[in-house]
């Protein structure tokens, strides 16, 4: 590439500086794909002969091999994975490979690899996504009985059931899946054809390249098609509200975890021991999620601030949302990995649950609610059951007359509201935890997660 402009070759310390082909490499399927694409476009308008697109190909798959089996020798002074393959592609098969970047540049190259690998990345995740989609589900279909107190400020506040928190985290994930998909469907189209910035007096059939690579659209301007990277940065978004989702999943876990809750249990597989403390049993894999999830937002921020101060069209600092973008898609497959394999370990201590969950003081609005069944106005109502909770009393053990001194408007019926699974069979608005409400939602899920 420098042959003719350059006298001399770079430094190598500037070589060292710049290369990318140790993390790009990992996009040495798409280069190849695209590349193939490319070539038969060039063939079909006659830049390349059947004899030489064949070759052409033929190389590629071997080189594509010998990657797959580590064989392949990179070369950190070819600079990227796109000049590595195109320079071993020339030294197999001579001038028909130098004729392969016609009409290309690696501007719209690396713009089309990266679009190939978000797509192809957002597949697995996706599949990752629903398989702890369907750990959550039948978490939630062995527990659905289970109660336990919900909480706000982290003061244990009103009865709800297991299941309904475990649906909470169902949801999460659905709009994390919406995103992906959204993400998806703007990474779907093809920007080859637009070279460096003003695309090409080679006039290639785009819109079949497009359809050779499975692209449902072709980018309408060149300059945009070279400086665009929302995409990425839509997908850094996608998964770092999934690392957010995730930590905050992590961090109810370990708080559960402890023996002041007790509602959870970690399996051993999925638990550490203490360096020390013999007697420790740690959440080190819920604490890491949650840590990571700092990394996601990190390498989001970072792809950001990258593309704020650029100029339009192709600036060599683009190079630098890889390995942001890398370690996202590895992060979070590992995290759904991990927890769709953790979460069916996990021992539910029913009991510590319910009997916490049974305090009549949650019912407390309850309380309040049936005073406005009698025609008390909330507000007042509110003020009248935290009088009585403030008493010290648990709510169930006030007599009927120091109920009455309160407000005549309690009748013995009053008894009724503390009984707990009548009070969540009551909660029955769309979206509140009834059990009805909570076995429909099972059943929705249940529909939804089915492999299409
Ligand atoms: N390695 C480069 C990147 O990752 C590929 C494009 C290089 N283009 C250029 N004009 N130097 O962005």
């Amino acid at each position: 590439m420098r042959e003719g402009r350059f006298s001399s070759a770079a430094s190598e310390i500037a070589q060292r500086y710049s290369e990318s082909v140790s993390f790009d490499r990992r996009l040495y399927r798409h280069d190849i794909a695209g590349s193939i694409a490319h070539a038969s476009a060039l063939a079909s308008i006659g830049i390349l002969s059947a004899d030489e697109f064949e070759m052409i190909v033929r190389g590629l798959r071997e080189i594509e091999n010998e990657i797959a089996a580590g064989t392949f020798v990179w070369d950190a002074s070819l600079e990227d994975v796109h000049m590595n393959i195109e320079a071993a592609l020339t030294k197999r098969i001579g001038p028909a490979g130098a004729k392969l970047h016609t009409g290309r540049s690696r501007n719209d190259q690396i713009a089309l690899d990266l679009r190939l690998y978000t797509r192809d990345e957002i597949d697995r995740i996706v599949t990752r996504l629903r398989a702890l989609q369907n750990a959550l589900l039948l978490l939630a279909q062995k527990h659905s009985e289970v109660l336990m107190p919900g909480y706000t400020h982290l003061q244990r506040a009103q009865p709800t059931y297991f299941a309904h928190y475990l649906l909470a985290q169902l949801e999460a994930l659905e709009r994390d899946h919406e995103r992906l998909r959204d993400t998806r469907r703007r990474a779907d189209v093809m920007p080859l054809g637009s070279g460096a910035l003003a695309g090409s007096t080679i006039v290639l059939d785009r819109e079949g390249i497009a359809k050779a690579l499975g692209f449902q659209r072709v980018t309408q301007n060149s300059i945009d098609a070279v400086s665009d990277r929302d995409f990425v940065g839509d997908f850094l978004y996608s998964l770092a509200m999934i690392g957010i989702h995730l930590s905050r999943f992590s961090e109810d876990l370990i708080t559960w975890s402890t023996s002041e809750f007790g509602f959870v249990e970690f399996s051993d597989a999925f638990a550490t021991g203490s360096s020390l403390m013999p007697q420790k049993k740690n959440p080190d894999m819920a604490e890491l999620t949650r840590g990571r999830a700092g990394r996601l937002i990190g390498n989001l921020v970072t792809l950001l601030t990258i593309l704020k101060g650029l100029p339009s069209a192709y600036n060599r600092d683009l190079q630098e949302d890889k390995e942001a973008l890398f370690d996202s898609v590895d992060t979070v497959r590992s995290a759904l990995e991990l927890f769709s394999a953790m979460l069916p370990e996990l021992t539910i201590n029913r009991e510590r649950m319910e009997s916490l969950a049974n305090d009549p003081q949650l019912l407390a609005t309850d309380l309040a609610e049936y005073l406005v069944g009698k025609g008390v106005p909330f507000r007042e109502a509110h003020a009248i059951v935290g009088k009585l909770a403030a008493s010290g009393k648990r709510l169930n053990a006030l007599s009927n007359e120091e109920f009455r001194a309160a407000s005549n408007a309690f009748g013995e019926d009053v008894r009724e509201v503390f009984d707990v699974r009548r009070a969540l069979q009551r909660r029955s608005a769309t979206g509140s935890p009834s059990p009805e409400n909570i076995s429909r939602q099972i059943a929705r899920w249940r529909e939804l997660l089915e492999p299409e």
